[in-house]
């Protein structure tokens, strides 16, 4: 009787862990091997045959394929299953690593960043508490300690990383405009919610800053209408004269400021705000001061032109993106705070994860640290095995190596006689337009002409804005392959289409 019951048992175990083989456990270790190779695959198929920047495909055809898939009818085997995200996804997938794509704020990966992705998704930690991430617990604090260092923030910031920019620019906002209620009002905007006189709060941002401070403004319950957009200088940088102007204008109105967003590394110019007299008008007038440095961080690994972040470490809160400019893959950014203990604000305990009685000095928890995620990735190992295998001095020459391909690149431009430049950079952002010498009446519908057929032929991927109501090309060099003989021919690329399209 005992033999027959332990023979169904073991019949039983036998068939469930052959149901379960697509589990990550011991004793799929072979599925998981094939798995991986049939991915790896993939990916140096798509390092090694790529040679253009985008495939060209038109949203219709891509709609169509990825529509025509009967999720009903799962594949038989991983080789299946890769070939479909090959055809569906990776080849027509943007080629960020290649010198020629300089279009978005996109950078290439370096190598140990991508060894680590394979470990954090495997083992998958959660970084909200000690108990689901010990080792990750540490090495999240080690990156934040270290970045808020380079910041100059020293030993006594803190903070953690997050899905991105937006998030960590919310992250800013949030505890400004806390703080403020905080301190002026006696208000906990945490637990009541929002004062009456939250209406007239405004944050006071360059014009060329991310509209993520909109989106987060009206996030928060200000509206857009809290943000007041100041007038830039010659190089699309804050003027700090408009900017004083308009904290006047606003408490003339009976408004109330509460905190000025700097920008180190504009979207579209690459330039950064002027720091040490934002860091004063802040100051005097008692306004939490945030730099958004999701681009412009990047200089923190420069020796050559660290100088440009000065003043930086005069701010009250900063976002670093690393998946912007430290070459890590998507997603990893951090929200980084000079006092720590102004962190505690958004701090939410749950007798199920992080109990207020917990001692977390003994027992740390990340979450108390998180406004929007509970469950988090382990991104700061990505940023964690760079720096140990590649050092810091190894990224800092590769970002000198953008800087000056972009400053060689302006040269270019300026010399043109069919190109106008509207400015240099302090990273790696060009706006200009093709502007033959000849004339030409509508140079916004020409620009948008050439991007739209160069965008479609896949070769060439520039990116494009709009300033005062005008069209314009961009470049943003994020690659260190990327050199000025990539840029030359691009530009001449563009030149010819644009000789083309006029006829
Ligand atoms: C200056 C700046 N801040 C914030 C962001 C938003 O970052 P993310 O896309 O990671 O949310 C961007 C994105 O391009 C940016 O350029």
């Amino acid at each position: 009787m005992i033999t027959e019951s332990l023979a169904i048992t073991s019949e039983r175990t036998t068939s469930r862990h052959a149901l379960l083989n697509d589990i990550f456990y011991e004793g799929s270790a072979g599925e998981y091997k094939q798995a991986i190779e049939q991915a790896r695959e993939a990916v140096l198929h798509f390092l090694e045959n790529n040679t253009q920047p985008f495939s060209g495909v038109k949203p219709a055809t891509m709609k169509a394929a990825v529509a025509a898939v009967n999720l009903e009818a799962p594949l038989q085997n991983y080789e299946e299953l890769i070939a479909e995200v090959h055809d569906l996804y990776i080849q027509h997938a943007t080629a960020f690593h290649l010198p020629q794509y300089i279009a978005h704020l996109n950078c290439p990966v370096v190598i140990p960043a991508l060894a680590a992705e394979v470990i954090i998704s495997a083992v998958n930690s959660s970084q909200d508490t000690y108990d689901q991430s010990a080792g990750g617990t540490f090495i999240e604090r080690r990156m934040v300690d270290w970045t808020c260092e380079q910041l100059g923030f020293g030993n006594l910031g803190d903070g953690i990383f997050t899905g991105g920019g937006s998030q960590s620019n919310l992250m800013g906002l949030l505890l400004a405009r806390d703080h403020f209620a905080l301190r002026t009002d006696g208000v906990n905007i945490k637990k009541d919610g929002l004062p009456p006189n939250a209406q007239r709060y405004r944050i006071f941002v360059a014009d060329t800053a991310h509209f993520s401070n909109q989106k987060n403004a009206s996030l928060m319950g200000l509206g857009e209408q809290a943000v007041i957009k100041v007038k830039t200088d010659q190089r699309f940088r804050m003027d700090t004269a408009a900017l004083r102007q308009a904290i006047e204008t606003e408490l003339a109105a009976g408004n109330i400021p509460i905190a000025i967003v700097a920008t180190a590394g504009t979207t579209d110019f690459g330039n950064i705000d002027p720091l040490r007299e934002i860091a004063a008008l802040a100051t005097y007038y008692q306004l939490w001061m945030h730099v958004d440095a999701a681009y412009g961080c990047g200089l923190l690994l420069s020796s050559k032109y660290r100088h440009r972040l000065n003043g930086i470490e005069l701010a009250d809160s900063v976002t670093v993106d690393y998946h912007k400019s430290f070459f890590q893959p998507i997603s990893s950014s951090a929200f980084l705070v000079k006092e720590k203990d102004t962190l505690k604000i958004v701090q939410h305990h749950a007798d199920y994860l992080n109990p207020a009685e917990q001692d977390y000095e003994e027992l740390p928890a990340q979450i108390n640290k998180s406004i929007t995620q509970s469950t988090r990735r382990f991104d700061a190992l990505k940023l964690w095995c760079t720096l140990r295998l590649m050092g810091k001095e190894q990224l800092g020459i590769y970002t000198d190596m953008m800087i000056e391909t972009t400053a060689a690149t302006a040269a270019l431009l300026q010399q043109e006689e069919d190109f106008e430049l509207l400015s240099d950079s302090d990273l790696g952002v060009l706006v200009f337009r093709f502007a033959p010498a000849r004339g030409i009446a509508d140079l916004s519908a020409l620009n948008l002409s050439i991007k739209k057929s160069l965008f479609f032929d896949g070769t060439i991927q520039v990116a494009s804005t709009k300033v005062k109501g005008e069209f314009y090309l961009k470049f943003t060099i994020l690659n260190p392959l990327t050199t000025v003989a990539h840029t030359r021919d691009i530009l001449e690329a563009i030149k010819t289409r644009g000789f083309e399209l006029i006829g």
